[in-house]
C-alpha cells in the first residue's frame, strides 16, 4: 500500500491524473473503473485538459462505473449517468458502447442484472485500474458499513449517513434514493490496481481507519489492505489522523528510487 500525501485538492487531482494518463498511454485499451462524487472532479478536469491538448486518446479504453442510484433515469440531474456525461464523457472521446454504468431504472430481477454487470466486467478482461473516493463512513462505491468484504455487484440499501450527506442534492429528502446498485468490495478487490483519492478534514477519520485500522466490514475501505497494488492519494487535511505519516513519506522516497514504476 502506497500513501501519497499532497498539499491540497489540486495536487491530489493532478497526481491522480498523471498516473491515470500514464496508464492509458501505456495501455490504450485499458479497462478503467470510474467513480463519482466531488472528489474525482479535479481528476476528470485534468484528464479533459490533457485530451484538449491532444495529449490523451480515450478511443480504445473501456470503463465501468462503480454505482448508480436506484430509481434515477440517466436524464435525472443527480444520476451518476448524468454526472459522468456532464463532467467527463461529453468532453472526451470514449466510444459510447465502451461506457458501462449500472442502470438505476431496472425494476425486479436485480440479482440477474447485477450478475450481468459482473459478467461484462469479466468479458472486458477485468478492471485494470479502479478509481475510488471514500465516504465519511469509510464506504467505497456504495458499500456501506457492514457490507461483506466478499460482496459482488448488487442492490444495496443506503445508510442514514450517506442519505444525510447527499440529500441536499435533491429537492426534498423524500426524493433522495434509498438504495443503489453498486459494485461489491469483492469486485473492487479484483481490479489490478486501485487509486483512492481523498481530500479534506471530513475524510480524515475514514482514511485513517482504512489505512491503519483493523480490516473490518464496518469500514469497507479497510478491505483495500488486502489488495496488492493500492495507492492512496490524499491531501494534508485528509491525512490529518494518520499516525505514520513520516513512514509513508520514507516509503515513497524509497519507491521513487527503487521501484518508480509503481508510481508511474
Ligand atoms: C458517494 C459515492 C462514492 C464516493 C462518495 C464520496 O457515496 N458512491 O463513490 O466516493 O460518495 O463522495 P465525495 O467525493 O463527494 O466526498
Amino acid at each position: 500500500m502506497l500513501v501519497v500525501i499532497k498539499r491540497d485538492y489540486e495536487e491530489v487531482s493532478r497526481e491522480g491524473a498523471r498516473i491515470l494518463a500514464g496508464a492509458i498511454r501505456a495501455n490504450p485499451k485499458i479497462v478503467l473503473g470510474l467513480a463519482t462524487g466531488s472528489t474525482p472532479l479535479g481528476l476528470y478536469r485534468a484528464l479533459i485538459a490533457f485530451h484538449d491538448d491532444g495529449d490523451l486518446d480515450f478511443s480504445g479504453i473501456k470503463s465501468f462505473n462503480l454505482d448508480e442510484y436506484l430509481g434515477l433515469p440517466p436524464s435525472h440531474p443527480q444520476s451518476f449517468h448524468h454526472f459522468m456525461a456532464q463532467n467527463f464523457f461529453s468532453h472526451v472521446n470514449v466510444p459510447r458502447d465502451h461506457i458501462h454504468i449500472p442502470d438505476g431504472t431496472i425494476t425486479g430481477d436485480y440479482d440477474e442484472y447485477c450478475a450481468r454487470y459482473e459478467r461484462s466486467i469479466k468479458a472486458a478482461g477485468g478492471i485494470d485500474l479502479q478509481i475510488l473516493g471514500i465516504g465519511r463512513n469509510g464506504h467505497i462505491g456504495f458499500n456501506e458499513p457492514t457490507s461483506s468484504l466478499a460482496s459482488r455487484t448488487r442492490l444495496k440499501a443506503l445508510s442514514r449517513e450517506t442519505i444525510e450527506d447527499n440529500r441536499h442534492f435533491f429537492a426534498s429528502t423524500g426524493q433522495m434514493p434509498k438504495c443503489a446498485i453498486t459494485m461489491g468490495i469483492g469486485t473492487i478487490l479484483e481490479s489490478r490496481r486501485v487509486l483512492l483519492l481523498a481530500s479534506g478534514r471530513s475524510k480524515a477519520a475514514a482514511v485513517a481507519k482504512a489505512i491503519e485500522g483493523p480490516i473490518t466490514s464496518s469500514v469497507s475501505a479497510s478491505a483495500l489492505q488486502m489488495h496488492p497494488d493500492v495507492t492512496f492519494i490524499i491531501d494534508e487535511e485528509a491525512a490529518y489522523s494518520l499516525t505514520q505519516r513520516d513512514y509513508y513519506r520514507h516509503v515513497l522516497e524509497m519507491t521513487q528510487i527503487f521501484t518508480p514504476e509503481r508510481l508511474s
